[in-house]
């Protein structure tokens, strides 16, 4: 479900659309209002007086004016002073989630100038991005209403003002926006469907719209790279496993890519070390790295940023069978060190392993890993932040700052020589846990061991992949994590 915007430099009054949604902060009318609320004969005024409309944040009202817009939606940003990138790309999502809801097909947004404390190019793409973040559904599993809704397909951004800034922010707002519904898409999708080949053959489908160049191994193809690690986690389902190779060329030969890494475990049973039952369903979202790096994809398809960028799916289902690996066994992997599998549910850093180790080839740039890793970083962090370990201080700064522009926020861990020690083993190279204490620390080093020349990043995305809670601009369910930080991100090397 994408949205296509487009840029009018129009201002609100006389502007027929089924909705108008301004974007206000708190106080009184604000002057670029007054000749709307004059052909509603005064409702926004009265809306502003009265006690029931303040314009904090979250806050929602839909009026029936007898105007040009048969709705108008009145959506609150909070202090003028406070309004950021991310509550203008929240209020936006409330204009999307409420067209969604109201079932109209196209609708119009209006940021009123008297908040733009975020130029307009800003404001513009987040604006694109919230409309997208807002709206979208899944609902391709249910029966068909008799009487269906349309979804939202197209928004006008009304801009009197700053037209070229307007539509640059727009584009690449637009373009974020598909990558993000994108992920989002794929993440939704049951155990049943997305397995390892239903990635694959996704990614095989937007190489061919858009370009890239693609390279798929199999399980046998898997087997002849060296790759002991995946296998591994593999070996107990009957789905074969995939590494997915994608490649955006935008930058020349010469120019060193940037590799972003997606774990694709299609559902986590744990394994033999196999999970409660309890919430078990939610494990379908364990591939919801690789929903990020396949979504950054669309986005960087559709923009084609001058830079050159690598994306890595290892992909498996970890399921408990008699073929399926064991606590104790140990495995070689790819760089051909040696694990020793204490916890067959430690499966996601075995198939990163293997992946990160073959990303050397590349001479990567950098190398930034997103993976739904471990349970501890929603104890450490809850739902409100990535958590995020690297080798190198200039690249944290540029995936905080990217995280903190995508309003995707993430927060240093410690990568201490101290916690080293938890991951050693007696009889192999390492093992796959490093005991209760510091579950995502030792998670994060255990993937540095296979980091080998290049700077590297990992993104622990467990805690925010999904939301069990909907808020005033998300539905419960995926939250397409990872897609606007890495665009950000690739965007910011341009
Ligand atoms: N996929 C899980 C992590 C996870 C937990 C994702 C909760 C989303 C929500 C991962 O494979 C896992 O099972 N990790 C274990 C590691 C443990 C065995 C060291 C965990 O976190 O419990
Ligand atoms: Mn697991
Ligand atoms: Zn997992």
């Amino acid at each position: 479900m994408t949205i296509t915007t487009r840029i009018l430099p129009e201002t609100p009054d006389g502007h027929a659309t089924p909705l108008l949604t301004v974007l206000v902060s708190e106080g009184g009318l604000p002057e670029s209002l007054v000749a709307l609320d004059r052909q509603v004969d005064g409702a926004l005024r009265r809306l502003f007086q009265s006690r029931d409309f303040k314009g904090a944040v979250k806050e929602s009202v839909v009026l029936y004016p007898n105007g040009p817009a048969s709705r108008l939606q009145v959506v609150g940003l909070g202090k003028a002073g406070e309004i950021t990138r991310d509550v203008i790309r929240r209020g936006a999502a409330i204009a999307g989630k409420t067209a969604q809801g109201l079932g109209v097909d196209r609708s119009s947004l209006f940021l009123v100038p008297e908040v733009a404390a975020v130029d307009i190019a800003e404001a513009s793409q987040a604006m694109a991005e919230g409309l997208h973040a807002g709206s979208w559904r899944f609902s391709a599993m249910k029966k068909p209403p008799e009487d269906p809704k349309p979804d939202l397909a197209s928004v006008a951004l009304l801009f009197p003002e700053g037209k070229d800034d307007a539509e640059r922010g727009r584009g690449i707002g637009e373009a974020i926006g598909a990558g993000h519904v994108f992920a989002r898409g794929l993440q939704v999708l049951p155990g049943n469907v997305c397995t390892p080949t239903h990635l694959a053959t996704t990614a095989t489908d937007l190489a061919k719209r858009h370009g890239f160049t693609i390279t798929v191994l199999d399980g046998n193809a898997i087997r002849a790279e060296g790759m002991g690690a995946l296998l591994a986690v593999a070996q107990g389902s009957n789905e074969d496993p995939r590494f997915i190779i994608l490649e955006h060329n935008g930058a020349g030969d010469d120019s060193a890519p940037i590799v972003l890494v997606g774990k694709g475990i299609t559902f986590d049973t744990g394994g033999i070390s196999i999970k409660p039952a309890p919430n078990m369903e939610d494990m379908k979202f364990d591939m919801s790295g690789a929903a990020a790096v396949l979504g950054t994809f669309e986005t960087l398809g559709r923009l084609k940023p001058k830079v050159n960028v690598i994306g890595l799916v290892p992909s498996a289902e970890n399921m408990p069978s008699s073929t399926a690996y064991k606590p104790g066994d140990v495995v070689k992997s790819h760089l051909g060190k040696t694990i020793e599998v204490i916890n067959t549910d430690a499966e996601g850093r075995l198939i990163l392993a293997d992946a990160l180790s073959y990303a050397h080839r590349f001479k990567p740039s950098c190398v930034i890993d997103t993976a739904t890793l471990t349970g501890a970083v929603v104890i450490g962090l809850g739902h409100h932040a990535i958590g995020l370990m690297s080798n190198d201080a200039d690249l944290v700064k540029e995936v905080l700052d990217a995280g903190q522009r995508a309003g995707e926020r993430a927060w240093e861990l410690p990568c201490w020589e101290e916690y080293h020690e938890q991951i050693k083993s007696d009889i192999a190279d390492m093992k796959n846990v490093g005991g209760r204490s510091a579950g995502t620390i030792t998670a994060g080093w255990f993937l540095r061991e296979f980091v080998e020349g290049y700077t590297w990043a990992h993104l622990d995305i467990a805690g925010t992949a999904y939301t069990d809670r909907e808020t005033a601009w998300l539905v419960k369910g995926p939250t397409g994590i990872g897609v606007r930080l890495f665009s950000e991100f690739v965007l910011g090397r341009q």
